[in-house]
């Protein structure tokens, strides 16, 4: 098992990843909780079929009286109604402030189980189990939390760092591969951004991490480094962590305008596709630089253009959150391994991306 300490403004935590994680969940419960009696195990209907007996039985053979709260699996589910319910199954279950959650799945259930635990009575602790490749990777590491409501992804949050952060990479075998491919887009992100090894070990690894065990737990493992050094200069996205947004302003227009239909991490591929052909033709990257990135992404399977305007681009983006004031944080990389924050207005962000 590897472990990785997270060190935000507010909390450090553990973060700790291997395959059969889950054997230690009920004695790093109580290491972490205590005084705790109580869990709420919040999870959804793809994932709870496959593990939710065995995080019960760790918790409940670690002496905790478990309840679950089992949400129907998807995006659409990321909202107030299922919060609300897991609210009432605390208080109904007579849930105290030293009571924990259990957040069992992929990024939507994280962030919702983050979101709860938040704010039930004024904030309790959570414990995230991902169960996803996105999830392991980016959403359960760094305390985002929180909901979507109809105007807007996320729009509705906390920022609330767990306690632990449980990784069984074993639990990534019966992902469906198309979701593990999005995941991929978050890890190539990571590549770019901030780190060369594991760029070279992607390549090295030629478009399958899967199918060996010890390389897909290293993966993960460097994936977790580098995003809890993000999170811990800058645990509220005022500064570096804002370069987590590699391909986000673009890919989220594109996301958005999909309807949601485009899943987040394509989008965030194509999004990053965008902004190298843009940086190659400001000439600030090399023409071979954006080839080897390009390439570790189709490897992967991932696309790295869309037929979406610059117009729409712009337009899309300055109706985004990330926006300050009148201008725009663009990330840009310009050499691998090495992300930067530029400040753009919506006209040069229009010539920045313009042929
Ligand atoms: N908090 C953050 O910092 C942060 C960062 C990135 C993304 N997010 C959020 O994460 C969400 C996306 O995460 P996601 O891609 O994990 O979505 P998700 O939770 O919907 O999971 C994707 C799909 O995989 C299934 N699944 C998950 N684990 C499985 C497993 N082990 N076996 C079988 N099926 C499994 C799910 O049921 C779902 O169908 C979005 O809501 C996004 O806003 C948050
Ligand atoms: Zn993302």
């Amino acid at each position: 098992m590897r472990t990785v300490r997270v060190n935000a403004a507010s909390k450090s935590y553990d973060v700790l990843i291997g395959k059969n994680a889950v054997t230690v969940l009920g004695e790093q419960a109580k290491k972490v909780c205590p005084g705790a009696l109580k869990a709420l195990v919040v999870s959804e209907t793809n994932v709870a079929p496959f593990y939710l007996d065995v995080v019960k039985e760790q918790l409940e053979g670690a002496g905790f009286e478990v309840t679950d709260y089992v949400f129907e699996a998807g995006e659409q589910n990321k909202n107030i109604n299922e919060i609300a319910g897991m609210w009432n199954r605390m208080a109904e279950a007579g849930f105290t402030r030293t009571d924990f959650v259990v957040g069992l799945g992929g990024g939507v259930t994280t962030d919702m189980a983050g979101f709860a635990a938040s704010t039930f009575l004024r904030g309790i602790k959570v414990i995230q189990l991902p169960t996803s490749l996105l999830a392991m990777v980016d959403a359960s590491v760094g305390g985002k939390t929180g909901i979507d409501i109809p105007k807007g992804k996320n729009q509705v949050g906390a920022f609330w760092q767990p306690s632990l952060v449980l990784e069984d990479t074993a639990f990534l075998k019966t992902l469906p591969d198309e979701v593990f491919t999005e995941g991929m887009g978050e890890v190539t992100k990571h590549a770019f951004i901030m780190d060369l090894k594991l760029l070279e070990k992607l390549e090295e690894a030629a478009g399958d991490i899967r199918s060996d065990e010890d390389l897909l737990e290293e993966i993960v493992y460097m994936n977790v480094s580098d995003k809890a050094s993000v999170v811990g200069e800058d645990e509220t996205d005022n500064g570096r962590r804002q370069t987590l947004n590699y391909g986000h302003t673009v890919g989220h227009v594109i996301e958005r305008d999909s309807g949601f239909t485009k899943p987040h991490g394509i989008c965030v591929a194509k999004g990053m596709g965008i902004v190298m052909d843009a940086c190659v033709r400001a000439g600030t990257l090399a023409e071979d630089d954006a080839e080897r990135m390009k390439d570790l992404l189709k490897l992967y399977k991932l696309p790295t253009e869309d037929d979406i305007t610059p117009e729409a681009i712009v337009e899309g983006a300055m109706n985004d959150k990330k926006k300050r004031g009148g201008t725009l944080s663009v990330i840009l990389v310009n050499k691998i391994g090495q992300a930067e924050i530029k400040k753009m207005t919506a006209e040069e962000f229009l010539k920045f991306l313009s042929v």
